[in-house]
């Protein structure tokens, strides 16, 4: 299916689609094993770590065999870190990242004794500080440094590393911070890194920002701070979405190896949507035709709830019929598929919207496609769905989350039931019992 997005066997989905039902997310555990392998190759022997980040997809049987891959997890919440260690991570293979922990969080972080704890404010140390005070052993910590690079994303909501956005600590308040924290016996800095957005498809702002790094471990080594044991050049590698070619492992390897024999500290990295991204797609299966004002539709049973990327990011999803050669039969006679429908009212040619059941007019998983044999019945195939699906799904209009499959060779398994309604009402009640009086 697809243009080397995805190569799982036609047959295989409609099979799990008639097994499992639509919309459901199903993931090709062979295509995260391959991913893994090349990053590892082209890392080759640079002294490295390969944190997978959870919220890329933080399904219990993605995270387990990322896990037995050999990988730490970068986690950006209480959430997360549960997940990580239900899939087997032990806590010193965690990092938690994150612009806004809480004190809870924190406090669970370490319970749990995770391995790094990535600060992004003065505030976040200070609490930080307070809870961590009198422990056995110093808390390892990192700081999250805003290098102010500007790296294209497709769009400026994955974009994180330029000064003014919320992400990570300005550049000239790091020696300050950094000071703070070798001034506490309970914490100790372990790390500086950054993460500067997501689907980078250049190596050059990787360079520009290992070299912000190497430059500042240089400068906090002169104000006599040396506990560093690791640099964190975070994630973002692209992928292809279509035709496009992502970014080469080799490229990035070559960005920001110099950082690591300059400071001569090991590399951590946080990659997810490279590991996952095109690891998954979405079956949906079409529900109607109509068209409207010159507009041919295709309504789907999946929606923005269970794919949010095109909404909110104009996100390129290609998506193609599973079996076309069913429906284009249909399509030729009736292309609305409606009993009553004229055979003339639209060709199979015809671009079609590709629309959700959500009542939002934003509601799209793709615009202006041709899909020979989207009759209604058919099964659709949404690619590159592995990375950020399921994650941002929701229960939009009290419609219940998508399941989730996992292929492994001929083989595949359910590794998320499809929610019912009482999921969707779980925890809620008709009973107030006011606490206040
Ligand atoms: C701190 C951090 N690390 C790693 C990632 C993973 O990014 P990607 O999936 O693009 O590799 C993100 C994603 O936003 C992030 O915020």
């Amino acid at each position: 299916v697809g243009q080397g997005l995805l190569s799982l066997p036609p047959a295989l989905l409609a099979r799990i689609a008639a097994a499992v039902g639509t919309p459901t997310y199903v993931y090709d555990a062979e295509h995260i094993r391959r991913q893994f392998r090349r990053l590892q190759a082209a890392l080759g022997t640079l002294p490295h770590r390969i944190h997978y980040s959870v919220k890329a997809n933080g399904n219990l049987a993605v995270l387990s065999l990322v896990h037995h891959l050999g990988a730490g997890a970068d986690i950006v919440s209480g959430g997360e870190l549960a997940r990580a260690l239900r899939a087997g991570f032990s806590p010193g293979e965690i990092v938690f990242s994150g612009v806004g922990k809480s004190e809870r969080e924190l406090v669970a972080a370490l319970e749990a004794g995770v391995g790094l704890i990535n600060m992004e404010s003065a505030g976040e140390l200070a609490l930080l500080h307070r809870l961590a005070r009198g422990r056995a052993a110093p808390v390892a910590v990192g700081i999250r440094v805003n290098p102010d690079v500007a790296a294209e994303t497709p769009h400026p909501y994955t974009q994180t590393g330029r000064s003014g956005m919320k992400f990570g600590v300005p550049m000239d308040q790091v020696v300050t911070l950094a000071r703070a924290v070798a001034a506490e016996r309970d914490v100790v800095l372990r790390s500086v890194g950054m993460h500067i957005g997501s689907q980078i498809a250049e190596p050059g702002p990787y360079a520009a920002g290992a070299a912000r790094l190497a430059d500042l471990v240089a400068e906090l080594r002169a104000a006599g701070i040396a506990t560093l044991t690791s640099v964190d050049v975070g994630g973002g590698l692209a992928v292809p979405y279509g035709s496009e070619p992502g970014l080469e492992p080799g490229a990035f390897v070559a960005a920001v190896a110099p950082l690591a024999h300059q400071t001569g500290l090991p590399l951590l990295m946080e990659p997810g949507r490279f590991l996952v991204g095109n690891a998954g797609c979405l079956l949906t299966r079409v529900l109607y035709r109509k068209r409207s004002g010159g507009r041919a539709f295709v309504i789907t049973d999946a929606g923005m709830n269970d794919l949010l990327r095109p909404s909110l990011y104009q996100a390129y999803h290609e998506i193609t019929v599973v079996d076309p050669t069913a429906g284009q039969a249909a399509e030729a006679a009736d292309p609305e598929g409606n009993p009553a429908a004229s055979a003339t009212s639209a060709s199979p040619a015809t671009l079609v919207d590709v629309v959700g059941p959500n009542c939002e007019s934003g509601d799209f998983l793709g615009l202006d496609r041709h899909l020979a044999g989207a009759v209604p019945g058919a099964l659709l195939a949404v690619l590159s769905a592995g990375a950020y699906g399921f994650g941002m799904s929701s229960q939009y209009n009290s419609r219940p989350r998508a399941a989730e499959v996992l292929v492994d060779g001929e083989r595949f398994a359910p590794v998320r039931r499809r929610e019912g309604v009482e999921d969707l009402m779980r925890g809620e009640t008709t009973t107030l019992e006011w606490e206040n009086g």
